[in-house]
């Protein structure tokens, strides 16, 4: 089982929808991988109706440098949370993460994501149908409470009562969002917590972690946690997950790789699309649909736009940097972005 097969201090590339996607995640491994990496969310009543089902199983694509990969799912119906989860199985994924954590009042007005830390009951039948269903460990990432750090003691006991393989503690309640800093000074009574409820619970700590240095650092100051997830540290380093200091040469090889990425990615999916349509007969995970409905769907899988926001990670910090990146996000295609980075 994965969790017991990662080294203590293991370190996570954090979930982050619209970001940790199957390109950004072999920009990372090219970079300097963590030891574990988590796709973005997917949502399992999405996942369980067949209009949906199409867009989750694309967000579920994985690449070869991408294992070890969690599943991260969220949702609130108990059902639908068993039927994800036996399927994920069958994808190759080595976990299944469940997320009781986010706080997007979509997801929250769903009943999902943090809103599962007011509905601990359903959390917990959640998190216990998906265990039913499926031999892959599953494991839990959340946050302090909704709108109180205190809420931790009740919340993380109700959770860790599940003994989930491993928990993931976002350090701050769901109002606090990420505008504060992360509460380090509550990790010691989370040790405890786990070490007297579940210790077989692997606990990750999660919230403002910058680098590699910076894990070993936490690392030396809470030795029993197990391991370290880092979300935001990557924009300002793709190589966060490494010591090393990346030169301009290298940031700008990691932007082409991402372009090209983009571009295969954008070919690759319309292609297995079209193919699915045309051949009905072939099993396969993405559900059969109406052409019709699959060539609007192609239109809009890539679109350019999205792609722009991970320019600053790469053109930043260098003479020029500024003006070089002004001209990318006037640009409209990946052809027209790689033409000025042949001119750059
Ligand atoms: C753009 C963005 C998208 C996120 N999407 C997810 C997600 O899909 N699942 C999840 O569990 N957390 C998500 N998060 C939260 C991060 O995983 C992480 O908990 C949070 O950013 C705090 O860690 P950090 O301070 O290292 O960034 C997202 C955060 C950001 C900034």
């Amino acid at each position: 089982m994965i969790w017991d097969e990662l080294k203590k201090p293991f370190l996570i590339l954090a979930p982050m929808e619209g970001v940790t996607d199957i390109m950004f995640r072999q920009v990372i491994a090219k970079a300097g991988r963590p030891d574990l990496f988590f796709t973005e969310f997917t949502n399992v009543s999405s996942y369980a109706s067949e209009k949906g089902r199409w867009n989750a199983l694309e967000r579920l694509e994985t690449a070869p440098t991408d294992s070890p990969i969690i599943a991260q799912i969220w949702g609130k119906n108990p059902e639908h949370f068993a039927m994800c989860a036996k399927d994920l199985e069958k994808l190759g994924f080595s976990g299944i993460d469940l997320n009781f954590g986010c706080p997007d009042k979509h997801v929250n007005k769903a009943g999902g994501g943090a809103a599962m830390i007011k509905t601990p009951e359903l959390a917990v039948e959640c998190f216990r149908n998906a265990s039913k269903s499926t031999n892959l460990p599953v494991s839990i990432k959340t946050r302090l409470g909704w709108d109180k750090k205190e809420e931790f003691e009740i919340w993380l006991k109700t959770l860790l009562s599940e003994h989930p393989a491993a928990l993931t503690v976002h350090l701050r309640t769901k109002k606090e969002m990420s505008k504060v800093p992360a509460h380090y000074e509550l990790i010691p009574e989370i040790v405890k917590l786990r070490s007297e409820i579940s210790p077989q619970t692997k606990l990750i700590i999660n919230g403002d972690i910058k680098d590699h240095a910076h894990t070993l650092e936490l690392h030396q100051k809470y030795p029993e946690v197990d391991g370290f997830m880092i979300g935001r540290g990557v924009f300002a380093n793709p190589y966060c997950f490494t010591d090393h200091q990346p030169t301009q040469e290298e940031l700008m090889e990691l932007l082409k790789l991402h372009l090209d990425l983009y571009e295969k990615y954008e070919n690759m999916l319309s292609r297995s699309i079209f193919a699915d349509v045309a051949n009905t007969e072939r099993p396969s995970p993405v559900t059969t649909g109406a052409r019709e409905r699959s060539e609007k769907a192609c239109s809009h899988i890539f679109p350019y736009e999205p792609l722009k926001h991970f320019f600053k990670i790469y053109v930043n910090n260098f003479p020029g940097a500024k003006e070089l990146r002004a001209k990318l996000m006037e640009t409209h295609s990946v052809k027209e972005a790689k033409e000025i980075l042949k001119k750059a």
